[in-house]
């Protein structure tokens, strides 16, 4: 099977987390692209979508399936997400893709989280992935030394094709921190939110996925 079948095949599967009449938080990235196009199959079932990110809201609509504000919405019944790497207790590191910070909000809110993601995400311990971190534009050097303090190879994130830093859907900037080998995710995400600057970091430990469905050749492992 190659890498999208796996992606696919979780996605699909995740449609049996899905709640009727609820609305359902969307995640982005290519796996959440397979769950997007999923969803869109069965959106009479359900009451509607919060976006993780601009690229989801845009695919989502494209399928005609509605999407709310947060601010409008008094409760979702599941989130459900790729993720860069993620460990047998559910920690994960997100954010390749940009939209952690509204990622983690959307997680927030929701009653449970669903991981979709094919089986070479899964790690013993997280930091393969350089994690990142989104900062305000103006600490961006600032919050680049404390992280590098923390034992990391931090690098700015740029635009591709530029040496301009990325800027994400909020106006931020991306810091992405190489070789860490995170034994304590539920420390180091605290320490790293604690720093001025940071507006969200790329670990998902102390509200990690409640469920992950694991994509492998051998069919779609759940662990929970
Ligand atoms: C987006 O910011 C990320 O958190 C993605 O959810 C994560 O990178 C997984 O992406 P893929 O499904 O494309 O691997």
């Amino acid at each position: 099977m190659t890498q999208d079948e796996l992606k696919q095949a979780v996605a699909r599967a995740a449609i049996g987390y899905v709640v009727d009449g609820a609305i359902i938080g969307v995640g982005t990235g290519s796996t959440a692209n397979f769950f997007i196009d999923e969803l869109a199959a069965i959106k009479d079932r359900i009451q509607g979508t919060v976006a993780s990110s601009e690229a989801t809201a845009e695919r989502l609509k494209k399928h005609g399936v509605p999407v709310f504000d947060l601010n409008d919405v008094d409760s979702i019944a599941v989130y459900i997400d790729g993720a860069d790497e993620i460990d047998a207790q559910g920690a994960m590191i997100k954010g390749g893709g940009a939209a952690l910070t509204r990622e983690k909000i959307v997680a927030s809110v929701a009653k449970s989280f669903v991981c979709i993601a094919d089986g070479s995400k899964l790690v013993d311990t997280l930091g393969k992935f350089a994690l990142p971190v989104e900062v305000i534009p103006m600490a961006r050097n600032a919050v680049l030394r404390e992280l590098a303090a923390l034992g990391g190879q931090p690098k700015v994130r740029t635009k591709p094709g530029s040496d301009e830093p990325f800027v994400t859907d909020n106006g931020g900037n991306l810091i992405d921190v190489a070789g860490l080998s995170i034994t304590d995710p539920v420390a180091l995400e605290a320490r790293i939110n604690q720093l001025t600057g940071v507006i969200a970091v790329g670990l998902f430990a102390a509200r990690g996925a409640n469920v992950c469905l694991l994509g492998t050749a051998e069919g779609v492992k759940t662990l929970s």
